[in-house]
């Protein structure tokens, strides 16, 4: 596997463009298997993830394909991919495709609506804490669907067609959320969904899937209204911004002092994230062309955060605010609402110098003078990416093992850091 050299201590300047988000990419891309029509998505990241999901869709039937690249497109805008899902080949998601990628789960709602069962294989545990399904499956029980488990796998039925009802999630879950929203757009009349997920990623889902002919009330609001329709159209669609990439940056640029522009950033998105940056004494400022994230001379003030849905501080960006905090003049206080067990940054963290004490949800960082550079292992996405940017102000080398983590989730991250000169590499396996 492909690793990452740093050498720590450079300033970042210059400007960073923001990729589309891969949280809005991938269940965009499984919308595409409610019409037989074609969905055209653009400014899609060039992903893993995205390249995994290509493939589990192609098993269901679904035609794919990335336009050329136009003539003077700029540097860092995404592709533009057509999805056609004319004929759905298999209702089958097999374990070994759910398994390397939990958001494949999300195929279950659309096949469903659209081939009145689906066969997709429970997701199985994950690096950061158990998460369950069960919220996806009693709200597609709501809808009318007959549920079971069977062998490892969810048997969804509804022969009849999916009916409209009423969910009242008892958690807000993005993905539940995801999946019953796609699957209530052909169900027959309405529905509402309570407690739904804000994240801006469902917004772009919910948006997108109106320009197909789904009736939708509000978008950005925790009830949806649904009223099913017989078929949905082909659209086009632009990918939101990734508002975890752009904070990420803005935790590097905070951490290691200088003056980043993060290009196409949209700031309403992450205005809990930047408003705990300017708390830590960083400066931020909305330009046209995106978001200038300046920090100079003085050290950076403690915080004191939980982790929350949307609109709160997101989950994503915890493990990169704690590589930060792990520099700050003071003592920060940092609780996970959201995921247990997502502290796995926290051993690798403190192999680079960092003073951490972790209770339960919650960790307690302690700021130092400086972190010295290791070799470290990338456990899971968010929690790589923490490592980056304390490799970008470690004294010395750190080497992060696993990388393919962070081609996950985050685009040409050396290209990026190292135009505003990061001295950062890959080495390949
Ligand atoms: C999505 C994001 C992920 C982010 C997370 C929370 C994608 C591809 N992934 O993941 O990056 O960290 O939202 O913002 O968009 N839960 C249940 N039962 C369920 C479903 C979820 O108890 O049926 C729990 C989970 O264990 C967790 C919480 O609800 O504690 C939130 O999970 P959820 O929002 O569903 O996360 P994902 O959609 O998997």
């Amino acid at each position: 596997m492909d690793r990452i050299r740093i050498i720590g201590g450079e300033r970042l300047e210059g400007s960073i463009p923001v990729s589309g988000a891969k949280n809005a990419t991938l269940p965009l891309m499984i919308a595409s298997l409610l019409t037989s029509d074609t969905l055209t998505l653009k400014n899609v990241p060039h992903l893993a993830d995205v390249n995994l999901l290509s493939r589990i869709l192609g098993n269901h039937g679904v035609d794919m394909a990335i336009a050329g690249k136009r003539s003077g497109q700029r540097q860092g805008e995404g592709d533009t991919m057509h999805l056609n899902a004319r004929t759905i080949a298999d209702t089958t998601a097999p374990y070994e495709m759910v398994s390397r990628m939990r958001a494949s789960f999300w195929v279950l709602g659309p096949i469903l609506a659209r081939c009145r069962e689906a066969r997709i294989s429970l997701p199985g545990g994950c690096a950061i804490g158990t998460r369950p399904v069960d919220l996806h499956l009693e709200g597609l029980a709501k809808l009318g669907a007959q549920v079971d488990l069977e062998d490892g796998y969810v048997l969804a039925r509804a022969p009849k067609g999916l009916i409209g009802g009423r969910v009242d999630f008892s958690k807000v879950s993005v993905g539940a959320t995801h999946n019953i929203l796609m699957a209530a757009t052909l169900a027959k009349g309405e529905t509402v969904i309570e407690n739904a997920a804000r994240e801006p990623e469902v917004g772009d889902v919910a948006t997108c899937l109106t320009k197909m002919g789904a009736k939708i009330d509000g978008i950005g609001t925790s009830t949806l209204t649904i009223q099913g329709v017989d078929e949905l159209e082909g659209a086009v669609h632009t990918v939101l911004p990734d508002r975890i990439e752009t904070g990420t940056y803005a935790m590097a640029v905070a951490a290691t002092g200088g003056d980043v522009l993060l290009d196409n950033a949209r700031p309403d998105l992450l205005e809990a994230a930047l408003e705990v940056l300017r708390q830590a004494g960083v400066e931020i400022s909305e330009t046209n062309r995106g978001l200038r994230v300046v920090r100079d001379g003085p050290g950076l003030a403690p915080i004191d955060v939980e982790t929350e849905p949307f609109p709160g501080f997101p989950t994503d960006l915890q493990a990169q605010l704690m590589a930060l905090m792990a520099l700050a003049g003071g003592r920060s206080r940092i609780r996970e609402t959201i995921f247990e067990n997502r502290f796995m940054h926290v051993q690798e963290l403190v192999r680079l110098g960092a003073d951490i004490a972790l209770e339960g949800d919650t960790a307690f960082v302690t700021g130092v003078q400086g972190l010295r550079g290791a070799q470290v292992m990338a456990t899971d996405l968010r929690a790589s990416v923490s490592l980056v940017i304390a490799g970008l102000t470690a004294q010395g080398e750190t080497i992060i093992n696993r990388v393919y983590h962070l081609d996950r989730g985050f685009e040409r991250i050396e290209e990026k850091l190292g135009a505003c000169g990061a001295r950062i590499e890959r080495l390949a396996a």
